[in-house]
This record gives structure tokens, C-alpha cells and sequence, in this order.
């Protein structure tokens, strides 16, 4: 099934793209394979991450409507709540950040840098998150006798609108295939999954351009979040919304996304020292940082996986790295201690 007239809806590009995509010689050379990454951590410093593409279709769609609020939620130092309060104070809309969970003691992190965008913030339990239609029905009114409008965003924009900032992504990759030293095409593209819009995006994008060099391509999604079977439910859910949605011309079968399971660790946000050691060694190694809580993690478990099967990605592996830097400073200083000389 392949369709190259299929357009996305309309954005606007607020993302630094195309983003880099290079080789990581040292690492390729530790691992025995052929290891290249896409750099969606340089989307731009303060959306920096894959939440950015998401937003450029689901923000231009709240404008569009006429939003004057955007109102998301997520966990206390959401990478995508960070990005949706940056983008809202570039355009002058408010921004409403629902947090699952207490207000932290210090400032630190994402969570520092929504109040340096401005956003305002209600913290709630895990039961009021739970109803979270509930918490946004009593804002949306708030704000209507107010004479605003409000504009909601599902955790981490992953719905079908926002996987078209994947499936543009996609798109773009294609285009860098065979270009200045980039492979003509890759064996397996890894990538982290935490709400599945980014998975959802790129199995669409990869379903879609079937004809081309890519067809083969395994796209394997690494759950740091949830269990296997609730992450791969996730992505199916947002790939079914945005095939509606849009009338995409295409089916999947269950091959089509897998996941990488055994690399949630501790649990969500909770990191190992043998994580955080492994997290320093990329740093020290190529020069590039990546996240204690998804890119880390995601990096983690496709080193692991190789160490056990050196052939299970093939031998041109794309690791998409989706940004999360900040959260290298909500790590307990105790926690760097015992790995960090
Ligand atoms: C840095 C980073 N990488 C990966 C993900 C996972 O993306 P998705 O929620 O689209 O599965 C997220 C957000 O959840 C993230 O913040």
C-alpha cells in the first residue's frame, strides 16, 4: 500500500529542519555496526525535541480555531509541557500546564524553564489527571467567561494530527538518504516511545512511501514508559485517529511497529547507575548528549540488544534522537555521585 500524493494537513514550521543526520564513528566502531543518528534534540533550544514537530501541526490548527489558550498536560518535567510553554510565549497565547503530581521543591529542569515561559501550572493527583476531560471543561469555562478560547493537547501531542509532524519527518529523511555521505537506505530505524505520536508518525510516514528505498525498514520503538502491549496499543490508537481523520489511504498489519521491550529500568523517569554511566560514555564518546529518561534509555536498550544479537537491527542502524536534554538536571546530584568520578 503506498500513496506519494498524500499530503499532511497544513503547519507552520516553527522547527529548525531539516535536522542534522550523521554518523556516530566511535560508537559504530564499539557496537559493530553501522550507526547513524538524526538529530531531532537540535529542533531549536528551547522546544529542542520531538515534541516541536508535533506542535507545528496541532498549534497551527489552535490558531486556526482561534485559540487564545493552550491548555496539555504531562508529567511534572513533561518535555513536551517545556515545549508547548516555550512555543505559546513566542506567540503570545497563555499556556495552561496540568502536571500529574506535587509542586517540586526547587526549581529545576523543565519544570523551572515552563515558569521562565510563563506558563501557569496546576499540579493534580493522579485520580484528577485521570479525569483529566473533567479538569479541562472546568478551564475551558474559566477562560470562555473571560473571553478567551481555549485549545486542548493531549499528553505529549500524541494524537493523529500530531503524528503528521512524523510523518513529515519521515518525508524528510527520505530526502537526506544518499546525500552527503548518508546511506542510500537504513536496515532499522530506533527510536524511544513514550505516548507512541512520534512511532505512530513514522510507521505512517514508512507505510505510505512504500516504494521507496525504505520499504524494508524495521521501525522499532524502545518503551521507556509503559509495558509493550500498552505502548504498542498507544501507537495503533494514534496511527487508527490520524488514518480516519485524514482518509489516509492505508491499512497496517501488527508487523509493522515493534517494540523493544525490557528497557523501562527502575520505571518511568528512574534511572540505574549502569543507565547513567551509560548515558556519560556517549557523552565522552561522540560529543552528544542524551536523556536520562527516554533517549538514554532508548540508546540503552539498543546497546544491550546488540551486545546480545550484533545482527538484530542489520547492519545501518538509525537511532532518532528525540531531545530531553534538560532532564540531565533532574537527576539527584546523589545519583550522579556514585557514577561520576
Ligand atoms: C525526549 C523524548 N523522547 C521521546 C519521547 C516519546 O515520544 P512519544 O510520546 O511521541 O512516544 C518523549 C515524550 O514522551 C520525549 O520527551
Amino acid at each position: 500500500m503506498n500513496d506519494n500524493r498524500f499530503q499532511p494537513p497544513p503547519r507552520t514550521p516553527w522547527a529548525r529542519t531539516p535536522t542534522p543526520l550523521h554518523r556516530l564513528p566511535k560508537l559504530s566502531k564499539e557496537w559493530g555496526v553501522d550507526l547513524w543518528v538524526k538529530r531531532d534534540d537540535q529542533t531549536g533550544f528551547e522546544w529542542s525535541g520531538n515534541k516541536i514537530r508535533k506542535l507545528e501541526f496541532i498549534v497551527h490548527e489552535a490558531l486556526e480555531k482561534g485559540a487564545t489558550a493552550l491548555i496539555t498536560c504531562g508529567g511534572v518535567q513533561s518535555n513536551h509541557c517545556r515545549a508547548t510553554a516555550a512555543l505559546a510565549a513566542k506567540l503570545g497565547l497563555r499556556c495552561v500546564l496540568v502536571l500529574r503530581g506535587e509542586r517540586p521543591p526547587r526549581y529545576a529542569s523543565n519544570n523551572l524553564l515552563d515558569q521562565l515561559f510563563g506558563a501557569e501550572i496546576l499540579y493534580v493527583t493522579t485520580e484528577q489527571y485521570q479525569n483529566m476531560q473533567e479538569v479541562r471543561m472546568v478551564l475551558d469555562s474559566q477562560m470562555r467567561s473571560q473571553g478567551g478560547r481555549s485549545y486542548f493537547i493531549p499528553e505529549g501531542g500524541s494524537n493523529g494530527l500530531g503524528a503528521m509532524g512524523y510523518l513529515a519527518a519521515w518525508d524528510e529523511l527520505l530526502e537526506q538518504l544518499g546525500r552527503d555521505g548518508v546511506p542510500e537506505a537504513f536496515d532499522s530505524v530506533v527510536v524511544a516511545h513514550g505516548s507512541g505520536g512520534t512511532q505512530a508518525g513514522l510507521v505512517l510516514g514508512k507505510i505510505l512511501r512504500s516504494e521507496q528505498r525504505m520499504h524494508e525498514c524495521r521501525v522499532v520503538g524502545v518503551n521507556v514508559c509503559y509495558d509493550a502491549g500498552k505502548s504498542l496499543e498507544l501507537v495503533k490508537t494514534v496511527m487508527w485517529n490520524a488514518i480516519q481523520g485524514w482518509k489516509m489511504p492505508l491499512s497496517f498489519m501488527a508487523s509493522d511497529m515493534e517494540m523493544l521491550d525490557g528497557f523501562v529500568g527502575r520505571g518511568y523517569a528512574r534511572s540505574a547507575p549502569e543507565e547513567l554511566r551509560f548515558l556519560a560514555h556517549v557523552a565522552r564518546t561522540e560529543g552528544m548528549l542524551v536523556d536520562p529518561v527516554y533517549t538514554g534509555k532508548a540508546l540503552f536498550g539498543l546497546r544491550e540488544t546488540l551486545r546480545r544479537d550484533p545482527t538484530f537491527f542489520g547492519s545501518r542502524v538509525l537511532f532518532w534522537h528525540t531531545g530531553g536534554a534538560f532532564g540531565n538536571f533532574q537527576v539527584e546530584d546523589s545519583e550522579w555521585r556514585e557514577v561520576l568520578p
